[in-house]
């Protein structure tokens, strides 16, 4: 069975409850549990943190052992040069993930360290990307 772990980065952990009209009223627990029942085919992992080090010490760990990671690194995904190094350093394919469409947002939101290193990148459709991202991992 393959292994595949959604990390998500800060604020991330207020879905349902941060700027509604952006992110949606779902939370995060909610649909991966959906998520985890319609995908048993697959072994799904969730970890969420605000901290960039705990972020990067979770690449580490399972950078070399699953499968497929998906990785919405919310506003670390326009700062963080680490987290990129991160990504570059590990075997593992990573997804990128945007739950809204950044493009259309504030200019510091059009650029990514991150996007370079990964293998995709899902922008734009709600939380319906992470399983675009899990898709994306069961076709390859
Ligand atoms: C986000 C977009 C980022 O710009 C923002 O800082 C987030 C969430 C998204 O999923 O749309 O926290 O990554």
């Amino acid at each position: 069975m393959k292994k595949i772990l959604i990390l998500n980065g800060p604020n991330l952990n207020l879905l349902g409850v941060r700027e509604k009209s952006i992110y949606g009223d779902q939370s995060f627990e909610n649909y991966f549990q959906n998520l985890k029942s319609k995908y048993d085919v697959l072994e799904l992992h969730y970890f969420q943190s605000n901290s960039e080090g705990a972020i990067i010490d979770k690449l580490h760990e399972i950078g070399f052992s699953f499968d497929g990671i998906i990785l919405n690194a919310g506003a670390y995904t326009h700062t963080s040069v680490a987290i990129a190094d991160a990504i570059a350093a590990i075997n593992t394919p990573v997804v990128e993930v945007h739950i809204s469409n950044v493009h259309q947002r504030e200019e510091f939101r059009h650029h990514s360290y991150l996007s370079k290193n990964c293998k995709g990148i899902i922008v734009g459709f709600g939380l319906d990307g992470y399983r675009l991202a899990l898709e994306s991992f069961l076709s390859n």
